[in-house]
């Protein structure tokens, strides 16, 4: 018999290292877990989710013992090698059973779903209204917070919402497809552009869940992050009070916050609006493919920056300083972007000096200077 050492080492191989992968996979800090649904909606998807898994799991399970019983029941017997099993041909009740089974599982599976579908589309009037847009590769929500039909609170990467609340989202997208996904608060949205699509948000309780852009939307689809952070009613008021005041410049001349203040006028505010001091990109003709950058005037009320995708602040509580003036200096070194196409941030190495650099986080650290604020129990690093 030739031996086939190799294969079998290849066999042996591949097995481990997907028993390594389920494994692992499972030692992951899921922040992003349909199993953990946290909200109204989660809810109903995660009951049907279950509802399916379990019909799928008993239908599994029988079918694999009506395998093993017909394999044992049937097998080549030690009498007469050449006998073979009764056939069944044509048997009426047989053929009426198993097409009527599957049918009625289909039947008791759909018409909960397609009610859940209905639920989860159906107009909310009262629900408090938050825009989104996806553009590469950040998400922008705008909140119109008195009614009058006006923008009063930009922001970006985390939604932050009142929790126990129905939150109606508005979506759409300013380049190409993206779609908005918290996984623990509800299912998908395809955010497209020329399109307004609505969606719903709730969260039982205050908390931080994260979410994740889940359509392939070029470069940094990877990591076009989200955090969806819901506040008690008092934190809600507090943030909203604290969002809807402008930024003012500083007033000391020549400090670091100062000349950052200057050279961010010069480099950055031809893209991002602080508001109240710059504003000059919210009139940009034409606009910028990706609907310019991220609004800025209330960036220390964020935990994250880049996407979502890095920390604002260090465990320590202090102001990731190390990575803010990596990204300023050279953005597209850290995640993949196409900045001469309009998509994402420009390098800015060459360009700014380290110390313009410093000088510009030093005036970022400004905006608005206060920590932010977060459910009880999340630390400030949000994770
Ligand atoms: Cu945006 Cu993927």
């Amino acid at each position: 018999m030739p031996r086939r050492p190799k294969l079998s080492r290849s066999l042996v191989a591949f097995a481990g290292a997907l028993a390594g992968a389920v494994l692992l996979s499972g030692c992951a800090d899921n922040r992003q877990n349909v199993f953990d649904p946290s909200g109204t909606y989660a809810d109903k998807i995660s009951t049907l989710t279950n509802l399916a898994g379990a019909m799928a799991i008993a239908v599994g399970l029988l079918v694999g013992i009506a395998i093993l019983v017909i394999i044992f029941r049937f097998r080549r017997g030690k009498g007469d090698p050449d006998r073979v099993p009764t056939q069944v041909h044509g048997n009426t009740p047989a053929e009426i059973g198993w097409t009527i089974a599957p049918a009625v599982l289909l039947v008791v599976l759909a018409v909960p779903t397609v009610s859940v579908l209905f639920e989860l589309n159906e107009d909310n009037p009262d629900a408090m209204v938050i825009e989104v847009e996806g553009q590469q590769w950040w998400w922008r929500y705008m909140y119109d917070v008195d009614g009058d039909g006006e923008t009063d609170i930009v922001t970006a990467n985390e939604i932050v919402f009142p929790a126990d609340t129905d939150i109606e989202l508005r979506i759409t997208s300013n380049d190409v497809i993206h779609s908005f996904w918290v996984p623990e608060l509800n299912g998908k949205r395809d955010a497209v552009p020329g399109l307004v699509s609505t969606w719903k948000l709730q969260a039982h309780e205050p908390g931080m869940y994260w979410g994740h852009c889940a359509e392939f939307c070029g470069l940094a689809h990877a990591v076009m992050r989200l955090r969806a952070v819901a506040l008690s009613p008092e934190d809600w008021d507090t943030w909203v009070a604290r969002n809807l005041e402008p930024a003012v410049e500083p007033a000391d001349e020549d400090t670091p916050e100062r000349r950052g203040y200057t050279t961010f006028g010069q480099f950055c505010a031809t893209c991002h609006v602080i508001r109240g001091v710059y504003e000059t990109a919210l009139e940009r003709d034409p606009p910028l493919q990706a609907g310019v950058a991220p609004d800025l005037t209330h960036l220390t009320s964020r935990t994250s920056f880049a996407g979502s995708l890095l920390n604002l602040y260090l465990p320590d509580g202090s102001l990731n300083v190390g990575q803010l003036r990596e990204w300023v200096l050279d953005a597209p070194g850290q995640v993949p972007m196409d900045p001469d196409n309009l998509q994402g941030m420009p390098s800015f190495a060459g360009a700014l000096s380290a110390q313009q650099v410093d000088d510009i986080v030093a005036y970022l650290a400004t905006l608005d200077g206060d920590k932010p604020i977060l459910p009880e129990g999340v630390p400030i690093t949000g994770d």
